[in-house]
């Protein structure tokens, strides 16, 4: 069954807004597709229009405005600002909140502006733009308007924009010297999950070291994201000793308004604020709030040598889920042409117009890995990339890997290693491993566990795949 009945690539972002505004009810924006293919193929919200906007040149920059703001553009995805010397530097708890949002290949093409219109309260990026008091700049025919963060959400899933709005930029002033700020997360596991908790702060120190401002930002603890203004109150004027952090945590963790569910329970949630904001207001304190988070370039993208991703120029282009519209494309150096695919996932065009099974169906919701394959040579889970998509970009799968007669060197590791036993997840743990040896050819374990995050395996376990990792890597110049 169709995913959709039409798919429109728009080339200009004029183009992007009048078909918004023609279908109105009927289309939604794709952008990363990250969420919106996951709740299409869950039939949670059925929508007969896409328009992708991925194509558009010009709406993925982070740069800071002659307004003094620093602006990200709407298809600024979590790879980019994670790793953005820019972020890092006067955004430091956004870059923390990209970098743990799912896995690499859900960096690659999740992006910032989906994640604050999805309107999950339990989203990552949303807490750090709301204690980084940022704004939102909406476009439509009818003209733009800026909101801010704090009134753009209205309660779950819900937020001020209209139907034939998008959103076109995500400002906000940068950190000074004597701002610091950091984003701590709880999920149930370390990576691929979603916040049980999350907690962003953003503290302003006079040279003695008093509290002159704070903001403390909670999320997953109320419909949407909620600052906790007790204890910033109490925190201005004050130093940050261990007496004002325990107490401010204290009162952040009241500010909370918790519900159970099958995350979490409201009292853990409660006690989490607590240990959270307390965490990030001692690592402000110990001049450590940067956390865990990897300098730009140690940071794993899985991109390769890929800078970003191409822009489409031309005609906007439609592909009806029932109509013959070909997707043009070229597949492992071949140049081929797909028709009756236009309603499907991309892992499905490969798997069952092109009879390329490498990439396998695991989950085909973003969670195994299983489908992982490379688009226009950026790390990508096909499971979650609608097939038009890829109309004029070039795909690599597992099939075209080796080179002539002789395997990737990863794919030789992985036999030498033994790092095989059903074998459905390694044509997904072999192109992660092979992006991540073309852009770190000498990984540290770290970097490949990172690297692999995104990638389930229930038989082999992981040991002797990353030691296969580790000897293709011995392997390379
Ligand atoms: C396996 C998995 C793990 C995940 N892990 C996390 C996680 O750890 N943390 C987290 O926060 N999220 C997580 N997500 C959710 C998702 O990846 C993010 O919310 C992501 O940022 C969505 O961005 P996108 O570009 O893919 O949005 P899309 O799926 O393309 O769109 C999502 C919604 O936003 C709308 N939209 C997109 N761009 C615009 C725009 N410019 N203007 C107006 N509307 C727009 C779309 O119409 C749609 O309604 C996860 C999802 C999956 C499948
Ligand atoms: S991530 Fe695509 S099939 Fe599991
Ligand atoms: S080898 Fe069987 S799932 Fe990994």
């Amino acid at each position: 069954m169709a995913l959709w009945k039409v798919y429109y690539t728009a080339t200009h972002l004029e183009d992007a807004l009048r078909l918004l505004q023609e279908h109105a009810e009927e289309a939604r924006i794709v952008a990363g597709g990250t969420d919106l293919v996951v709740e299409m193929r869950n039939q949670v919200r059925k929508t007969p229009v896409l328009i992708d906007v991925t194509r558009i040149g010009g709406l993925d920059t982070i740069r800071q405005g002659d307004d003094g703001l620093i602006h990200l553009g709407p298809m600024v995805t979590h790879a980019q600002a994670a790793a953005s010397p820019l972020l890092q530097a006067h955004g430091l708890p956004l870059a923390q909140a990209c970098w743990w949002v799912g896995s690499p290949a859900l960096r690659n093409r999740g992006t910032i502006a989906g994640n604050i219109a999805t309107a999950s309260p339990a989203n990552d990026t949303i807490t750090a733009l709301r204690a980084l008091d940022a704004q939102i700049t909406l476009r439509s025919v009818r003209g733009s308007r800026t909101v801010p963060f704090a009134e753009f959400h209205t309660g779950v899933r819900r937020t001020v924009m209209a139907p034939d709005e998008m959103i076109v930029d995500i400002a906000f002033a940068p950190l000074s010297e004597h701002q610091h700020g950091a984003y701590l997360k709880l999920g149930l596991r370390r990576v691929v999950t979603i916040a049980v908790v999350n907690v962003a702060v953003v503290v302003e120190l006079a040279d003695d070291g008093t509290v002159t401002e704070a903001r403390i930002a909670l999320g997953s603890v109320a419909p949407t994201i909620i600052r906790a203004p007790e204890a910033e109150a109490f925190l201005v004027g004050k130093p940050l000793s261990d007496e004002s952090i325990a107490q401010a945590a204290q009162l952040a963790s009241e500010a909370a308004r918790p519900i159970d569910d099958v995350r979490g329970t409201a009292w853990f949630r409660n006690e989490e604020v607590d240990a959270l904001t307390r965490r990030c207001l001692e690592a402000i304190q110990a001049g450590q709030e940067r956390l865990d988070l990897p300098d730009p370039e140690q940071m794993v993208k899985l991109w390769g040598r890929t800078r970003r991703w191409p822009h489409l120029s031309g005609p906007t282009i439609a592909h009806h889920a029932d109509g013959d519209e070909p997707i043009q494309c070229v597949v492992n150096g071949k140049t081929v042409t797909v028709q009756g695919a236009n309603g499907k996932t991309l892992l499905h065009m490969l798997r069952d117009d092109l009879g390329l099974t490498g990439a396998k169906p695991g989950c085909e919701e973003g969670e195994c890995g299983a489908c992982t394959i490379w688009l226009d040579g950026i790390t990508t889970l096909a499971c979650l990339t609608p097939a038009p998509r890829a109309h004029g970009a070039r795909i690599t799968t597992v099939e075209g890997l080796a080179d002539g007669e002789s395997l990737h060197p990863v794919q030789e590791a992985f036999i030498e290693e033994d790092a095989v036993q059903c074998g459905y997840c390694t044509p997904g743990f072999v192109m992660s491993a092979a992006k991540l040896l073309e852009e770190i050819p000498h990984p540290s374990r770290e970097q490949i566990k990172t690297a692999l995050s995104g990638n389930i395996c229930r038989c082999t376990g992981y040991y002797k795949i990353v030691k296969a990792v580790e000897n293709a890597a011995g392997k390379s110049k």
